[in-house]
């Protein structure tokens, strides 16, 4: 069962929140989108947010999934060994836990608030099984795309644990800043191609909060909980609203919560198969090859 609560009760207080002046063109809502219920992995019931029929892919940004559900039928099968090539996997948990074990060696149980930003790079299997605690499961998966010259790169992981993750308090909210950097708080994944924002975004009503977003940068806000005001336009929980291009993103609490995301795009040519993404068909089917024939991790 999804929980869509709203958060919080009224309250009317305009904040300044960004030290940084937001400039130039202001970005608005260009497409809303709500997300698609579907399953993935051995069965694991979850929502589609980005990359499904309406929306493929927001260039870098190629897929986000929302797992949130207090049914242990709706994930118990997870996602049993499967490989990856030629993109990233970020996994943010806000509630449950997901643990993992890969090809590589590596192992470990992702708690709630931390996050893993795995660069599969020239091949990784692993398996993902979610687990709940206190009764919940909520997170999400989000698939960034490398750039042509760096789809073949060894596999790289960042595992940043909750207390990590810079948190920005507000008045009447409060940012976390995965990736990127909001309120003067860098997040602590680096070296990533697209220069990816990634914040976690909580807003009670009557919050007003101003960030920049860099110029050129594809950007796009998914509200997980509640409602939220983006450019003026309200969008609700499971809506993936699509941003136009510009600087200054004025986001307005309605008592909810979203994922906010921008990243450079590559405008490269994209071939997708189930867990590879490429830029040929050809890369396609050797990625293919290269997974049956065990030579997937290979350097
Ligand atoms: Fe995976």
């Amino acid at each position: 069962m999804k929980r869509r609560d709203v958060l919080f009760g009224s309250a009317a207080l305009l904040l300044a929140c960004s030290r940084k002046s937001a400039t130039g063109a202001g970005r608005a809502v260009s497409q809303l989108f709500d997300a698609q219920p579907t399953t993935d992995g051995a069965g694991v019931s979850l929502s589609r947010a980005l990359g499904h029929q309406g929306l493929r892919m927001l260039d870098p940004f190629l897929m986000l999934d929302e797992f949130q559900t207090d049914d242990p039928n709706d994930y118990l099968a997870g996602f049993p060994s499967h490989p990856h090539r030629g993109f990233e996997t970020v996994t943010y948990m806000v509630h449950g836990a997901m643990e993992h074990e890969d090809s590589v060696g590596n192992r470990g149980r992702l708690r709630p608030g931390s996050a893993q930003w795995m660069t599969a790079g020239r091949g990784i299997i692993h398996s993902e099984m979610p687990k709940q605690e206190s009764g919940l499961m909520w997170g999400f998966q989000l698939w960034v795309n490398l750039p042509a010259t760096r789809k073949l790169i060894a596999p790289r992981y960042q595992d940043i644990a909750p207390q990590e993750i810079p948190e920005v308090e507000l008045e009447r909210g409060r940012v976390r800043v995965v990736a990127g950097t909001a309120h003067g708080k860098t997040g602590p994944v680096s070296g990533i191609d697209v220069d990816p924002l990634f914040l976690d975004v909580t807003l009670q009503p009557g919050a007003s909060e101003a960030l920049t977003l860099p110029a050129g940068h594809n950007a796009f806000l998914y509200v997980t909980q509640g409602a939220m005001k983006a450019g003026g336009r309200e969008v609700r929980s499971g809506q993936l609203a699509v941003l136009s291009g510009g600087e200054a993103l004025r986001l307005e609490g309605l008592g909810g919560r979203a994922l906010l995301l921008a990243g450079r795009p590559l405008h490269e040519p994209v071939a997708r198969w189930g867990p590879f993404v490429m830029n040929t068909d050809a890369e396609i089917r050797q990625a293919i090859d290269d997974y049956r024939g065990g030579r997937l991790t290979r350097g």
